[in-house]
């Protein structure tokens, strides 16, 4: 796990796209993003390839954080990836003494909420609908840090 670098986004396109088949970032939104926010994206890199990343700005004056994006790719999915990249990145909050960090989460992606409930991610069980456009519901959920 390491910060990522300028030469990586061609990868992080890559990883992206697999992670997320069906919504991945444009290029050109991933390029922003890592513009933006670069010092607060975190690959896994095995040394040939990227296999996952997770984005975690900071919002409301830098006293909360956002988990953006979590992503690793189908081939090294259950062997704890995410659970490490979430785990660096709760580390990293704390370090920093941010209050509070929270994510939307698609309501039917039991793995994704499974790992955030059991890092301590909790819901009130508010689905947020048309958070991402028409049909596009969210479940909201947040942990105090
Ligand atoms: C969600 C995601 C990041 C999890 O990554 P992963 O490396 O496979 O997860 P881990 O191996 O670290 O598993 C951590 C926990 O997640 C949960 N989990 C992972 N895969 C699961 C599955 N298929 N079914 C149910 N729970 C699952 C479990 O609670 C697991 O803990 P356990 O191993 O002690 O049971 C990965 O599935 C992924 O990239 N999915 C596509 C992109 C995505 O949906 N991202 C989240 C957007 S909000």
């Amino acid at each position: 796990m390491r910060g990522v670098t300028e030469a990586d986004l061609p990868e992080l396109v890559r990883v992206d796209r697999e992670a997320f088949p069906d919504d991945p970032y444009p290029y050109f939104v991933l390029r922003q993003l890592y513009d933006v926010h670069g010092d607060r994206l975190l690959v896994l890199d095995d040394g040939e390839r990227l296999h996952g990343y997770v984005l975690f700005p900071t919002v409301s004056e830098g006293r909360e954080g956002r988990i953006m994006s979590l992503g690793v790719t189908r081939d090294q999915r259950g062997r704890g990836h995410g659970r490490r990249l979430m785990l660096e990145v709760l580390r990293r909050m704390r370090a920093e003494e941010l209050r509070e960090v929270s994510l939307t989460v698609e309501p039917t992606n039991a793995a994704a909420i499974m790992l955030y409930r059991s890092i301590g991610f909790t819901s009130e069980d508010s689905v947020r609908k048309n958070y991402f456009g028409p049909g596009e519901d969210r479940l909201v959920m947040t942990l105090i840090l």
